[in-house]
């Protein structure tokens, strides 16, 4: 398997493997190759990265481009309009995701204040509040129901939106937008409608907020005269959509795998002291934002192999956290792993910004819901779950649950 690898239906690749192991080419490829060429859909050639040493050295190197990440907005190759592999992408005001030092290090700086552990510490009671009163809910209904609409997506969705300062009462607009937009084949003019949808929306939100701030994330961004109403919609964009879909796929799926793995979840309901562990090992195990990508400023030595200076690279964030010369026994949930050191959240100066709000918001989310619910079970059985291959974010489009009974 040392020939160009060819991806006729994009990245990521389906989970072929089972619902939570990593696409078996994966796994065969970084084996052979975990530095190794690649034809895109298109058909030109780039890198695909899958080892976990590699990749983490990739992503500290700041000769790596983030330009070439549409980040987030995962725009196919071959699409019409696209700009050629070799030549960085035009900026997005304020989507500093997909920009590179000093644009990236202008606009991150401005929000490291808001997000530091310390910070996210002081809102930890509050989170648990917004995830109980949500479980409130849950419990007064008939199973079964849908984890994801009533559990899932509302918990990330309301501690985002009370973060921003975006009213809670318009997240259809950003919810269904954000859920276009993560589409895998999704038409670029969808994708485009979707974010001129959620642009327009927020454009009008950090205006108001500049002419009349409140106590929130946008409306201090908003304080600030260097950044222009583009920017600060771009940053509210990217904050909304990233703080929402990665942590509500990572409950949905998250419960999905503990209740394939009872002995696991067992484990977890008699010593919930292992909770943080937990959910860095789903973190890992799962990797459900899989995919990005990176563009050789000059030419690299990577893992042995020659990245030529214009060079398209991806990296699989999913096959570095499977990688067995990284974590023993890859393939295996184990919840009292030391799984520290995954790539979940990235590495190097794009690391998730988020990392703490999110992990606060899975201990207590998965806290309440394993303490609440202590007979959930699936609805359906295990093989009838929708998956969320058709789409840039891995998850469940759907848990159907059912409980007997439920507990304060
Ligand atoms: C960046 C994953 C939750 C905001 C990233 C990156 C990853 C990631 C892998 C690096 C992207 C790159 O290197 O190009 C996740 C996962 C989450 C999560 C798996 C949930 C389990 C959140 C939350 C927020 C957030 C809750 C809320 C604010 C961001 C931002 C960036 C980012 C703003 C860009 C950072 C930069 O470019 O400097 N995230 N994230 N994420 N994440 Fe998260």
């Amino acid at each position: 398997m040392s020939e160009t690898v060819a991806i006729p239906h994009g990245l990521p690749m389906e989970r072929d493997a089972g619902p939570f192991d990593p696409p078996s080419q994966i796994t065969r490829l970084r084996e052979a190759r975990p530095v190794s060429p690649l034809v895109f859909p298109d058909g030109h050639e780039g890198w695909l990265v899958t080892g976990y040493e590699a990749v983490r050295q990739l992503l500290a190197d700041t000769r790596f481009s983030s330009r070439q990440d549409l980040g987030i907005l995962h725009l196919p190759y071959e699409t019409p309009g696209m700009p050629a592999a070799t030549e960085p992408s035009p900026q997005v005001p304020g989507l500093f995701v997909a920009m590179d030092p000093p644009d990236h290090t202008r606009l991150r700086r401005k929000l490291t204040g808001a997000f530091t552990v310390r910070r996210m510490k002081q809102l930890e009671e509050h989170i648990v509040e917004i995830a109980e009163r949500q479980l409130d809910e849950m419990a007064r209904l008939t199973p079964p129901v849908d984890l994801v609409k009533e559990f899932a997506l509302p918990v990330p969705s309301l501690v985002i939106c009370e973060l921003l300062g975006v009213p809670y009462e318009d997240r259809e607009n950003f919810q269904v937008n954000s859920a276009k937009f993560l589409v895998k084949d999704q038409q670029l003019d969808e994708k485009m409608a979707a974010y001129g949808a959620m642009t327009t929306y927020l454009a009008e939100l950090v205006t108001r907020k500049r002419a009349e701030p409140g106590d929130d994330i946008l409306s201090d961004l908003a304080r600030h005269d260097d950044l222009t109403i583009e920017e600060l919609t771009g940053i509210a964009f990217l904050l909304l959509l990233a703080g929402h879909e990665t942590t509500a796929n990572m409950l949905a799926l998250g419960t999905f795998a503990l209740l394939e793995h009872p002995e696991q979840l067992a484990e977890l309901r008699a010593a919930p002291d292992l909770l943080p562990d937990a959910v860095e090992e789903l973190m890992r195990y799962l990797s459900v934002a899989d995919i990005f990508y990176r563009y050789a400023t000059e030419d690299i030595e990577l893992g042995g192999e020659t990245i030529g200076k214009g060079s398209t690279v991806v990296v699989s964030l999913l096959a570095a956290n499977h990688d067995p010369q990284r974590f023993d026994h890859p393939g295996t949930l184990d919840i009292h792993r030391r799984a520290r050191g995954h790539l979940s959240f990235g590495h190097g100066i794009h690391q998730c910004l988020g990392q703490q709000l999110a992990r606060i918001e899975m201990r207590a989310g998965f806290d309440g819901l394993l303490r609440r619910f202590p007979t959930l079970q699936l609805a359906i059985p295990a093989g009838e779950v929708k998956l969320r291959t058709d789409m840039n974010i891995y998850g469940v489009h759907e848990l159907p649950v059912t409980w007997t009974e439920t507990a304060r």
